[in-house]
């Protein structure tokens, strides 16, 4: 892809956002493909981006810290913008580690993926450094048997994967204007999830963890009440 646009912000202490911009000859409406890098003494990556944008994000991993210094490459579940270039970053980087819940390992990255993952059990935690990060199961939310989250407790962050997915391609790195409306105005016309019956009850545990950030992989990343969003998005799916 000609013409890539990557930037790189700093939208919690220590955690950066990487964020390509693609235009609607790529993904209808437009839209933004965003990773996100922890800085520690183990560097986490999560979500690798596309196979298009592999170069792009590389590059901008690169203006905070040695891509081969990457410890582990994390994700929400099994999909293209999810994980598809993890195979391309353990080679880069020796010590790396693809870090998923269990069911991905089991179903997929354990046979997928070039070197073994570290599998987190729903609650456990990780140090990075200065950094902790804990898994949290999701089934099925927004889609995916092994969907999960990954927050950072120093900093309240929850990496919130395709909640409240935003079209379009222009969004600040980080805002604290509404999240909700404009991303259940794009899940009208392509309703990504997979609706099971405890959806509500799994969005109410995320609530739980009281994040003060949300770290959208599409779309801005957003600073706010995090429980008080992550409910009145659980009322909207009903
Ligand atoms: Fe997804
Ligand atoms: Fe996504």
């Amino acid at each position: 892809m000609n013409d890539i646009r990557t930037s790189v912000d700093e939208i919690a202490d220590g955690i950066y956002r990487i964020s390509t911009p693609v235009p609607p000859s790529v993904v209808p409406g437009g839209f933004t493909f965003n990773q996100y890098l922890i800085r520690d003494e183990s560097p986490l990556l999560f979500h690798t981006g596309p196979r298009m944008l592999f170069d792009a994000v590389r590059g901008a991993i690169a203006r905070v810290l040695p891509v081969e210094t990457l410890r582990y490459v994390s994700f929400s579940h099994v999909e293209a913008d999810e994980c598809g270039t993890l195979n391309r970053f353990l080679a880069l980087a020796p010590r790396a580690q693809p870090l998923c819940g269990q069911v991905a390992a089991m179903v997929s990255i354990a046979d997928l993926a070039d070197r073994a993952p570290h599998a987190l059990a729903d609650g456990e935690t990780l140090s990075l450094g200065r950094h902790v990060v804990r898994w949290h199961d999701a089934p099925h939310v927004p889609h995916g048997w092994e969907c999960g989250f990954l927050s950072e407790t120093t900093t309240r962050t929850l990496f919130a994967g395709d909640l409240f997915t935003h079209f379009g391609e222009r969004h600040p790195a980080l805002t604290e204007s509404d999240i909700l409306e404009p991303s259940e105005e794009g899940r009208r016309a392509m309703d990504y999830y997979a609706h099971a019956p405890d959806t509500r009850a799994r969005l109410g545990r995320l609530a739980d963890t009281a994040p003060s950030t949300l770290a959208l992989m599409h779309g801005p990343a957003w600073r706010g009440d995090g429980a008080a969003m992550l409910r009145a998005l659980a009322a909207r799916l009903g």
